[in-house]
């Protein structure tokens, strides 16, 4: 296999978490490389449902998996997800690794995303509120605390100490809400650190030295290329890169130790949270088909955004990672349609735009363009190869490889595993 990156080449929520889990059967580890608790990647077991926020999703292979230095960890959530993961009978002791130089999240992160969002109101972006964009502006700032800290004790109290005084200005004097206990903190993260401790590492040491030893890494990407702080539809974006690059940076490789690189996208398109979204369908018809594609966040529960594939996005997200082939998932939820519109391009001032612009003043001047597909009307959550698809399915797959510029390698047509078909 070699190894590959998976990422997200929508607005997140792809399905990334059941095309990891296919690919992490090969993987020799899978490491996580950016993103947060905001994540929720859901695979399902029989019908035995694992929802994974922090973990990598290569746990439930039984492979060694890292938490890489791109990702911010609360460890509160990690802890709670370990022990839901551990009660279900899947061993996270002694499998998992957090680099040293992954930044903390912190209670006052999460109070200011709460606090920020309140202040912004109707501007507001419609965070997860797992304080991620404040502890990654730590991180930037100079001023977080990282997962090695924790092996120090004196000085973390110090560190501690000094930023929550800062941030508890902020609370007060800039929310007006009230301020944090340095003590409360304290003997939270003292107890966090008893059962982190034995997980600490320097991970990009051992990634590098496995790939050495011709080990196979697969780096998970959380959200899409789509919320990418460079390259998505900022400020209405999740704080890291969620793009292919983001591996290397993410978990400290080189760029050449990369032999593939898979995007992950819906068969159609979603989106939560509040920023554009061209091929947005009415409420009507979402509520619709919301049920049937199981269109509820996985972190907050909130319904989301529905609307045709949209070629524009895709084929940036393809440009910005280097997509060498895309999986195609919940190919059924189109089933019973009769036909089916997809976005190849957008009109912008009598011109024709084929990729994605930067620009939300431009794109709010975008118009979506439609060809229609016809449907293939019959249920395909039985198919295991291409030759069981419908004609018209095919097709269809077909059309959006043309559209990508990249081929289609697997198609998913159902939430457990075995509902995979290997296109190429
Ligand atoms: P944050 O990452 O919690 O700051 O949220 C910023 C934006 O990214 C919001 O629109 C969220 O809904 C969106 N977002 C963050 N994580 C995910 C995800 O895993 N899937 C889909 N959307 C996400
Ligand atoms: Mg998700």
């Amino acid at each position: 296999m070699g190894s590959m990156v998976v990422t997200g080449a929508q607005w997140g929520d792809e399905g990334k978490g059941r095309v990891v889990d296919w690919y992490a059967a090969q993987a020799d580890i899978v490491a996580r490389y950016q993103g947060g608790a905001n994540a929720g990647h859901t695979v399902f077991v029989g019908d035995e449902q694992f929802t994974f926020h922090l973990l990598p999703t290569g746990i439930l292979r039984g492979k060694l998996c890292v938490i890489g230095n791109g990702v911010v960890v609360d460890p509160e959530a990690l802890l709670e997800e370990m022990a839901v993961f551990e009660s279900k009978g899947v061993q996270v002791q002694g499998r998992l690794l957090i680099s040293e130089n992954a930044h903390l999240v912190m209670p006052y992160h999460k109070r200011l995303d709460a606090a920020h969002e309140k202040r912004l109101g109707e501007k507001r972006i419609g965070t997860t509120l797992r304080g991620i964009a404040p502890a990654y502006s730590d991180k930037y700032a100079r001023t977080g605390l990282r997962v090695g800290d924790l092996v120090r004790e004196k000085s973390f109290a110090e560190k501690l100490a000094a930023i929550l005084e800062f941030k508890n200005e902020l609370l007060k004097c800039l929310y007006g809400e009230e301020a944090m206990d340095f003590d409360q903190i304290f003997a939270q993260y003292r107890e966090y650190r008893e059962r982190l401790l034995p997980m600490i590492a320097d991970t990009a040491l051992l990634l590098n030295r496995a790939l050495d030893e011709g080990k196979q890494v697969l780096f998970e990407g959380a959200q899409g290329a789509l919320l990418d702080v460079d390259f998505g539809t900022y400020p209405f974006c999740t704080s890291s890169n969620p793009i292919a690059g983001g591996a290397c940076v993410g978990t400290g490789i080189g760029p050449r130790r990369i032999d593939r690189v898979i995007g992950v996208v819906k068969a159609y398109t979603s989106r939560v949270g509040q920023g554009p979204f061209l091929t947005e369908l009415p409420e009507e018809i979402a509520a619709t088909w919301r049920e049937r594609g199981g269109e509820f966040g996985s972190t907050t529960g909130r319904a989301r955004r529905l609307g045709w594939f949209d070629a524009v996005i895709v084929r940036k997200a393809a440009m910005l990672s280097g997509l060498d082939a895309v999986a195609v998932t919940h190919l059924d939820v189109l089933d019973e349609l009769d036909a089916i519109p997809v976005c190849t391009h957008y009109r912008h001032a009598g011109e024709t735009l084929d990729i994605f612009p930067n620009s939300l003043e431009v794109l709010a001047e975008c118009e979506p363009v439609y060809e229609e597909l016809p449907g293939w009307k019959q249920p395909i959550r039985d198919a295991r190869s291409p030759a069981d698809l419908p004609a018209n399915a095919r097709r269809y797959l077909d059309r959006l490889a043309e559209l990508i510029g990249a081929p289609i390698c697997l198609a998913l047509v159902g939430r457990r595993r075995d509902q995979t078909i290997v296109m190429s």
